[in-house]
């Protein structure tokens, strides 16, 4: 018999890939489905980082790279924080990652020892979870509220410290998957509070730059230690190109460096040469992110008046997280629903929320205009 690690069995299926492959699946038999269940741009990357990517690919060699990333890039990160943020990051201090999931295997294995309580988010993204999990450290969810906007606040943080003698902090805005971006004050307060307890302070910021009338701003304005993570995924559209970087204090970036090493050896060449075009795409890109802002518009003004109205403004990101209670409890079935009858695949709240995510169902509006409008069309009538 093989055996399986405690640890594996741990870790919890990611359901909006489960019904991904199902949304999938349907799809090649022919059937017409609206995809709304997985957090990707529909967008391609931009124009200047496929045409560096083949250049550098005409070039003959794929080689590897340094395990931090191509000295070029990290510059360019640096000089991003400099130019979008007013904040002065080193680029010894910029670590490039392939996406920012493995940003978080480095910051957690750096920054913690097995058994140590890490304070997340909840809803949150699942991947801290089980990644957590499988690293053999202890979650320990703050439970956020629709009625405080889904924002963790320095207040929860303290709680939950009290609670559980936390031995570091994760944060994320935009949120994934309320939407919620957490203001530069609260923002700000989180800081200082987990300075005060001792508790590093990661702060996931993969949706920046998708901001809905309010700015989303970097931690490092209020504590250069914070350990930051991003990604080319969300805002560059470059999901699968899996490249993302992270920032770190000084102290971890040996330590990660060796752990980079040995885990993967280095982000992706042809990835790496992409992502430093990317910064010449800003118009490219806020051409989609405008595109992100009209179907958000289109989910909020329609899903009231078709019984989805249990929701909240979305400030960034590109999820709707709807609280379906007054449809279902148990939303898993209702998506499984949703998708046979309606032809539209969402992601059961589960996936986020171990205790109240069965009556919550998110919505992805990532993709184009007519989906989002043909979403709301066919949810009419399956509603009615
Ligand atoms: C909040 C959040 N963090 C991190 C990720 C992982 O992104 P990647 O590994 O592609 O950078 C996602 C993906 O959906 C996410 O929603």
């Amino acid at each position: 018999m093989i055996p399986i690690s405690r640890r594996a069995a741990a870790v919890a299926p990611f359901l909006a890939m489960d019904v991904m492959v199902a949304a999938a699946t349907k799809a090649r038999a022919g059937e017409d489905v609206v995809r709304m269940e997985v957090g990707q741009p529909s967008a391609p990357a931009p124009r200047a980082v496929i045409a560096a990517a083949q250049r550098a690919l005409e070039g003959g060699r794929v080689p590897y790279t340094e395990a931090l990333g191509l000295p070029a890039l990290r510059e360019r990160i640096a000089q991003d924080y400099r130019e979008r943020h007013g904040v002065a990051v080193p680029p010894e201090r910029v670590v490039v990652t392939t996406g920012s999931s493995a940003g978080f295997i480095l910051a957690f294995l750096s920054l913690f020892d097995a058994g140590a309580r890490v304070g997340v988010p909840q809803p949150g993204y699942p991947a801290y979870h089980n990644i957590l999990s499988a690293l053999d450290l202890v979650p320990v969810p703050m439970r956020l509220s629709a009625a405080d906007r889904y924002a963790p606040t320095a207040a929860l943080l303290q709680a939950t410290h009290a609670a559980h003698a936390l031995s570091g902090v994760l944060v994320m805005s935009p949120a994934n998957p309320s939407g919620t971006v957490i203001g530069e004050a609260a923002l700000a307060e989180l800081c200082a509070a987990a300075r005060a307890l001792g508790l590093p302070f990661v702060s996931d910021e993969i949706y920046h730059g998708l901001g809905y009338g309010v700015p989303t701003t970097t931690a490092l304005r209020f504590d250069s230690d914070a350990i930051v993570i991003n990604s080319f995924s969300k805002y560059h559209c470059m999901t699968g190109w899996r490249v993302g970087w992270m920032v770190v204090p000084d102290a971890l970036v040996r330590p990660i460096e060796r752990l980079a090493q040995h885990l993967y050896i280095s982000a992706p060449y042809l990835s790496q040469v992409g992502a430093l075009a990317a910064f010449d795409a800003t118009e490219e890109l806020d051409a989609v992110r405008d595109g992100y802002a009209r179907n958000r518009a289109i989910l909020l003004d329609a899903f009231p008046g078709i019984g989805l109205g249990r929701t909240h403004p979305v400030d960034g990101a590109f999820y709707l997280y709807a609280d379906v209670a007054n449809l279902t409890n148990d939303a898993s079935a209702f998506c499984r629903r949703m998708l046979d009858e309606a032809g539209v695949a969402a992601t059961p709240g589960l996936d986020f929320d171990r205790e109240a995510g069965h009556h919550h169902v998110r919505f992805s509006f990532a993709g184009s205009e007519a989906e989002c409008r043909e979403a709301v069309r066919r949810l009419r009538t399956w509603l009615a």
